[in-house]
This record gives C-alpha cells, sequence and structure tokens, in this order.
C-alpha cells in the first residue's frame, strides 16, 4: 500500500496545529502568571500602606505648590495615596487623614500623619519647622506635642482644639485661636516658595509680605523681650 498523498499533508497540518495549540497555552500561561504575579505586587503595596514605616527626611519636603491644593492649603502623601489625603481633607463633617499624609499652609511649617499608634496624644501627627531655599528643604524642629514654632508657641497647644472631628487641622472654622497671617499672606507665601523656582506673584503679595515681615520682627522681639524676663 502506498500511503494516499494527502495523509502526509494532513499530518503536517495536525502537527503545525498541535504546536499553535500548545504555543497558544503556553502564551495563556505566560499571561495568566504576569496577570496574577501583578495582582501580587498590587496586593503588597496594599499590605505596604497598611504596615509601612514613614520616612520623614529633608527630602520628603517639596514645592508647595506642586501638592494638591485644598481650599488655601495643601497635602500630599509620603506613601503615594494623594487621593485618600484629599478626600479626608474634603470630607464635608471631618475625618481621620490617612497614614503619610502632608498638611501645609506655609512652606516653613507642615504636619506628617505618622504610623497608626506613634503617637496618640497629637493624632499621630508629627510638627515640623522647616528652612526652604531655592536647593531644597531643611528639617529645623521636629516632634510631637514638644515643638513650638518660630515665635515659640506650641504647635499642638494651638491645634488641639480642631481635635475632633477634624483630626487637628484648625482651618479658619475648627475651634483653634486664630492666627494673624491672613489668607492673603499665606498665599503670598505659597507662591513665593523659593523651591519653586520663579515666584508667581499675584496682586498685593508684596504689601502681604511686608506686613508678614513686621509681624514677624514684632513677633521676634516679643519673645526676645520674654526671653529677658
Ligand atoms: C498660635 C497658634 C498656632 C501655632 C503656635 C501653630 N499653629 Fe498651625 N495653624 C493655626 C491656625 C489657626 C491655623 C489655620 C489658619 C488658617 O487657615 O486660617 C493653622 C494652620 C496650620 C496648618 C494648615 C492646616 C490647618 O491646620 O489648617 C499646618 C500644617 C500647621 N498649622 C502646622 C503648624 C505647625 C507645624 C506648627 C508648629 C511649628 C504650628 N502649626 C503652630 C494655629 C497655630
Amino acid at each position: 500500500m502506498h500511503p494516499s498523498p494527502v495523509t502526509p499533508t494532513r499530518s503536517a497540518s495536525n502537527g503545525l496545529r498541535t504546536v499553535a495549540r500548545t504555543l497558544g497555552l503556553q502564551l495563556r500561561l505566560v499571561a495568566t502568571a504576569i496577570t496574577v504575579s501583578l495582582g501580587l505586587v498590587a496586593v503588597g503595596q496594599v499590605a505596604d500602606a497598611a504596615t509601612a514605616m514613614v520616612k520623614v527626611d529633608d527630602n520628603s519636603f517639596k514645592c508647595m505648590r506642586q501638592m494638591a491644593q485644598v481650599r488655601h492649603f495643601y497635602v500630599d502623601n509620603l506613601l503615594g495615596d494623594v487621593m485618600s489625603t484629599v478626600t479626608a481633607a474634603n470630607a464635608p463633617k471631618g475625618a481621620i487623614y490617612p497614614v503619610g499624609s502632608v498638611v501645609q499652609l506655609v512652606p516653613t511649617e507642615a504636619m506628617v500623619k505618622r504610623e497608626a499608634g506613634f503617637s496618640p496624644a497629637t493624632g499621630d501627627w508629627e510638627f515640623f519647622e522647616l528652612s526652604v531655599n531655592d536647593s531644597g528643604t531643611k528639617i529645623g524642629k521636629r516632634g510631637f506635642a514638644e515643638v513650638n514654632n518660630r515665635f515659640g508657641k506650641n504647635c499642638f497647644t494651638c491645634h488641639v482644639p480642631a481635635r475632633e472631628p477634624w483630626d487637628f487641622v484648625c482651618e479658619t472654622d475648627h475651634g483653634c485661636e486664630p492666627i494673624p497671617i491672613d489668607h492673603k499672606m499665606t498665599g503670598a507665601l505659597q507662591r513665593s516658595d523659593p523651591r519653586c523656582g520663579p515666584a508667581v506673584p499675584e496682586a498685593g503679595d508684596t504689601m502681604a509680605l511686608l506686613k508678614l515681615r513686621a509681624l514677624v520682627t514684632i513677633g521676634a522681639t516679643v519673645s526676645w523681650f520674654k526671653s529677658l524676663l
């Protein structure tokens, strides 16, 4: 018997089909493996956010105007979850800010939300006094209930009336005693943050900064007098 001429062709095409099927299967397996490992990476990241240490150093702070703006202040998140921080800041009845949140009204002061349980008295907020120039940020003072601002006043004491339900964020109507620095002045400071490159002043900024400088001088004089007494 001579094999029919069709047989080898058919078996060749069968072979091809088998190869194609095997390849297809392998591709699907590879695709599944990639999906599974991406999933694992995502799960890993979520787990990280819950347990991660919030590392705060000079490089944690940046040009304020590159942070997310909420009303008259700016927020960021050192663990990458800026959206959750913005959501907390916009919660109409207040909310606990997520771990890693950074809140700033002026370039030289910041609050950073540390790990849960890190500092119960301050709602896990760490207070920072910063110095900034065109080459970046240097942390001056940092800590919890003991940190004072440059006028010698305690951050925590002023912010504590806003503890509930605003998570220590004062704004204008959360129960804190008002400060003599208005939003024209804080806006002028934000627009002239030296870490952002050239200032982008609005009308009236120069006057606002002059007034602020006068206040700072008076503040410094007052605390100097106090230190003499
Ligand atoms: C004399 C009281 C007082 C002291 C001292 C003080 N703050 Fe505040 N802080 C306020 C008030 C009031 C506001 C809200 C101002 C506004 O938005 O009009 C504010 C705003 C802020 C904000 C913007 C978010 C918010 O709460 O509205 C940050 C961040 C902040 N302060 C950090 C600090 C840090 C850090 C220190 C210490 C280095 C400090 N503050 C010291 C009263 C104070």
